[in-house]
């Protein structure tokens, strides 16, 4: 029998998403076109759409074209948010990672609109994204705002935030560097919260955060409030 190709790392049976397809609108696909190439990183892929080449290392420098620190959104959306903090700090670097095309389109959308250019997306698994295409000690802060909460017991297994993801977050991170987290799902909110006290490389001080003032209220987090929900905030410091 021949050899597996593929590295069990980047071989998921569980993942933090369902892959929906969705049809970019008019005003997506102009600027998909317009501007992909630009913006949107070209990763080659080891297995699926959203793997990555274990092989692959991505210059972040060589990327956005300067030296500047960088902070990376996972699941950033349609943008809402990446491209508010772009527009609010042009000095930093803006990295999103998502698997939705369409959020990307849209990102592309926005990003013209507010003419945004210090941002880079990459329709990537985070997982192997923060496995191997970053450097380690890469970036100054990572984003997580509303990770998709999978309600359901039996899906719990699919929540991108456990003990298993914070290697992953800590590798990138610089000594120094935040990890600010959000959600609107309490249980989730909860799991998050004992995975940063159980977490080694982080200093975590155990309590909710103030709510980030540089997020604005994405659809997501209006949705949560209008159910009556309530937010959480999150944040650890890379020891
Ligand atoms: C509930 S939405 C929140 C979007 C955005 N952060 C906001 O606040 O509006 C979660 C997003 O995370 C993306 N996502 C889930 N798992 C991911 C993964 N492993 N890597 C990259 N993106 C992921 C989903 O496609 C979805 O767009």
């Amino acid at each position: 029998m021949s050899e597996c190709p593929v590295d069990p790392r980047h071989h998921r049976d569980v993942v933090s998403f369902i892959r929906r397809g969705g049809r970019l609108t008019d005003r997506q696909q102009l600027a998909w076109d317009e501007l992909s190439d630009r913006y949107v990183l070209d990763v080659p892929r080891a297995v699926s759409s959203t793997s990555v080449d274990p092989e692959f290392r991505l210059d972040l420098s060589e990327t956005f074209g300067r030296e500047a620190p960088v902070i990376m959104e996972i699941g950033s959306g349609r943008g809402e948010s990446l491209v508010h903090a772009a527009a609010e700090h042009p000095e930093v670097d803006f990295l999103g990672l998502e698997v939705y095309v369409p959020g990307v389109a849209q990102t592309l959308v926005t990003m013209r609109h507010e003419n945004v250019t210090n941002v880079r997306l990459a329709v990537v698994d985070a997982v192997p994204a923060l496995s191997t295409m970053l450097p380690a000690g890469a970036l100054d802060e990572l984003r997580v705002w509303f990770p998709d909460p999978w309600h359901k017991k039996r899906h719990r297994k699919r929540r991108l935030i456990t003990d298993d993801f914070v290697p992953l977050a800590a590798r990138v991170l610089k000594p120094g560097g935040v990890w600010r987290l959000a959600t609107d799902w309490e249980d989730y909110a909860e799991q998050i919260r004992e995975v940063l006290d159980r977490a080694g490389p982080f200093d975590f001080s155990g309590d909710w955060s103030e709510r980030f003032a540089g997020r604005p209220i994405t659809k997501f987090e209006a949705k949560g409030l209008a159910k009556g929900r309530t937010i959480r905030d999150l944040s650890a410091v890379r020891r």
